[in-house]
């Protein structure tokens, strides 16, 4: 019996020659012209201090789980948010993305460090990378658990890495 020849597909896909001793579609591609912004541990540590002390002030009776996020700009100034549920719950805004309305309210624009404070030490969702991401290619974001088992945990990661490839609306 005859082959069925493969249907040709007309989607033509142009990849990156690969070049020797580097991956085809690593993340210095994804990244491109990012270049990490150094910001000092003791300016971290204090944003870390005041995503604490907003988390106090979350309104989250529904979850209760309660985050503060804490955005240090180019300026050297902070502005913190926390999250505020709704009983829609579709409504409910996120810590980081009530930091970043506060930054902008502000007519300050440049975050170059973000600190969320959980109990868990959890990451930003993918609408507030997104948000965070408007502002930014790349920042620090400090991830600090309250409670984890083995207590008291936090660690840097970077933006870019947490959402690599962000949308962007070329104008
Ligand atoms: N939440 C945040 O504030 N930031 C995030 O990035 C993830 C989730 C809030 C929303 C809601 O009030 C609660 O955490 C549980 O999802």
């Amino acid at each position: 019996m005859k082959k069925k020849p493969k249907a040709k597909s007309k989607l033509k896909v142009k990849l990156p020659k690969a070049k020797a001793g580097k991956r085809e579609l690593g993340r210095a591609e994804a990244k491109t012209d990012v270049m990490p912004v150094h910001v000092p541990a003791a300016l971290l540590d204090q944003l870390v201090q005041e995503a604490t002390a907003v988390r106090e002030r979350a309104y989250a009776p529904y979850s209760n789980y309660l985050v503060g996020a804490a955005i240090l700009t180019k300026r050297g100034v902070v502005y913190a948010g926390c999250n505020v549920e709704n009983s829609t719950f579709g409504a409910t805004i996120c810590a980081e993305r009530g930091a970043i309305m506060q930054m902008v309210a502000h007519g300050d624009s440049e975050p170059i460090a973000c600190a969320v404070v959980t109990k868990d030490g959890g990451s930003p969702c993918g609408i507030c990378r997104q948000v965070l991401a408007e502002f930014a290619r790349d920042m620090s974001i400090v991830l600090v658990g309250l409670a984890s088992p083995e207590g008291e945990s936090g660690r840097v990661v970077q933006l870019a890495d947490l959402l690599p490839l962000a949308f962007r609306l070329e104008q």
